[in-house]
């Protein structure tokens, strides 16, 4: 792995005495204090709730500039990604670092067709879940209990091992996510097909009834490819930091990876495109302008938060919004829907943008504003939405996880605190409590 270069000395002037620290910089010139000495040398530690200004490692995946709205995999801008890729591809770019040749794709596409099926006892699992349960919470029990059927990754795996280890994950969370959906509606799980590719298996998996024949469109496929890849990965955001930080205690692939859907799952993080949906639903059926909406949204004593608004990196305009809202308009077209919750959102963010609140803030829609009404047109259920996030992200996930396994700098994540709690305080035996 490449390392950030040593560029200067930062000086922390701290009671009485001047501690230098190297200024560290990497391949995008930006630059980093590096803060490992600072307890051992001060005695202090530095405060950073929610970790906004701290670095927590080296990596090659992905680069972000927030204020100028970039995304890059790998040093491929989205945009290019989005438009000239399949999800098999990223993911493949995400995972080795290179976009595959066609002969590479080819091998990577049967490969995970080999192994898109689950153990047969696996399915016994989901027949216990009670109707309506969240398939979020089924996909990361599924996702973990993959660790008890199949075999680790160690330090002696070969390069065979390790991409047959990540096919493995691939192929068969696509499988689950989609028996998943079918056990929380009572209908029969549908096996993938070694006759279609990743995302048509997904979709075929999904909506084919054996009394209802389901139709592969090409615009379906082409904006699920495009879903994924918008998600695929977004550098240390809370679900990634939180597949690292269980992998850094040593934890296995399968642990790491359901731990991170854990995460994803909370409405702040991956549960947004579901609570855009709900939000714009309410706006529908109650009637309530978006003028009301907005009010709320500003109101100090007020908890609620404009749903798919804002993000802690960007503070510029989401390039992945751009790309769904685009995308959004072309399904809703070309299906011939039209679907009021498009208007609403559109007059939505049209208000947002024009308010000094979000103006001065920064506020722009993100990635969860616009995708959660494409899913929609595309007969997804509201309760997948954050699955589907999911299933972009785990290339991502990937990534981080192998990218740490091989990180020279790995220790395992473990934060400190500035304690606030009661002082040393006499043991009262029970019965003289009072
Ligand atoms: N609506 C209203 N006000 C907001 C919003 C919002 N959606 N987002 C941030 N603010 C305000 C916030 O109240 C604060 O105001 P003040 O300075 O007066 O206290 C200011 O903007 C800065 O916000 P913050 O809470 O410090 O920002 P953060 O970086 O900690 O949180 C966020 C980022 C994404 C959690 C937050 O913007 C949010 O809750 N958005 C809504 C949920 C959402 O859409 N999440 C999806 C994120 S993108 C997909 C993903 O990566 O998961």
């Amino acid at each position: 792995m490449e390392l950030s270069k040593k560029v200067g000395k930062a000086e922390l002037n701290y009671d009485g005495k001047v501690y230098p620290f190297d200024v560290m910089e990497g391949t995008e010139k930006e630059r980093a204090i590096d803060m490992r000495a600072l307890r051992k040398e001060t005695g202090a530690i530095s405060f950073d709730p929610g970790y906004a200004n701290t670095g927590s490692c080296h990596s090659e995946v992905t680069f972000i500039d927030g204020e100028k709205g970039i995304l890059r995999y790998r040093g491929y801008a989205i945009e290019d990604l989005a438009v000239n890729c399949t999800f098999i591809e990223v993911a493949y770019l995400l995972v080795h670092g290179t976009l595959p040749t066609q002969s590479q794709l080819s091998k990577y596409s049967r490969l995970l067709n080999r192994h898109s099926l689950i153990h047969e006892d696996m399915r016994n699992f989901f027949e216990n879940y009670p109707e309506h349960a969240h398939p979020m919470a089924i996909l990361s029990a599924m996702v973990v209990s993959l660790s008890s059927f199949y075999p680790e990754l160690d330090s002696s795996s070969s390069e065979e091992e390790l991409d047959l280890t990540v096919a493995r994950l691939l192929s068969k969370m696509r499988t689950l996510a989609a028996f998943s959906y079918k056990q929380s509606v009572g209908e029969p799980h549908v096996y993938p097909s070694s006759k279609l590719t990743y995302v048509e298996n997904f979709l075929n998996m999904m909506f084919y009834t054996p009394v209802a024949n389901y139709e592969i469109t090409p615009v379906l496929v082409r904006a699920m490819n495009k879903l994924l890849i918008l998600h695929a990965d977004h550098e240390q955001n809370c679900s990634t930091s939180t597949v690292r930080m269980v992998g850094s205690a040593g934890a296995n692939l399968y642990a790491s990876i359901a731990a991170g859907i854990c995460a994803l799952w909370g409405p702040l993080h991956g549960g947004a495109n579901q609570a855009v949906i709900e939000m714009l639903e309410y706006i529908h059926k109650e009637g309530s302008g978006v003028e009301e909406m907005v009010k709320r949204a500003k109101d100090p004593d007020d908890s609620f938060r404009l749903m798919g608004f804002g993000h802690r990196v960007y503070k510029a305009y989401d390039p992945r919004a751009r790309i769904a809202k685009t995308s959004c308009e072309e399904v809703l077209n070309q299906l011939g829907i039209e679907d009021p919750l498009l208007g609403i959102a559109m007059e939505l963010e049209e208000k947002a943008l024009n308010d000094p609140y979000f103006k001065e803030r920064n506020l722009y829609p993100n990635v969860d504003f616009y995708t959660g009404i494409t899913l929609r047109a595309m007969g997804f259920p509201m309760n997948m939405f954050t699955v589907i996030f999911a299933l972009g992200r785990l290339p991502g996930w990937v990534a981080h996880w192998l990218e740490l396994k091989n990180d020279p700098d790995k220790r395992i994540g473990r934060p400190r605190q500035v304690y606030t709690g009661p002082v040393h305080r006499e043991f009262v035996p029970i019965e003289k409590r009072g």
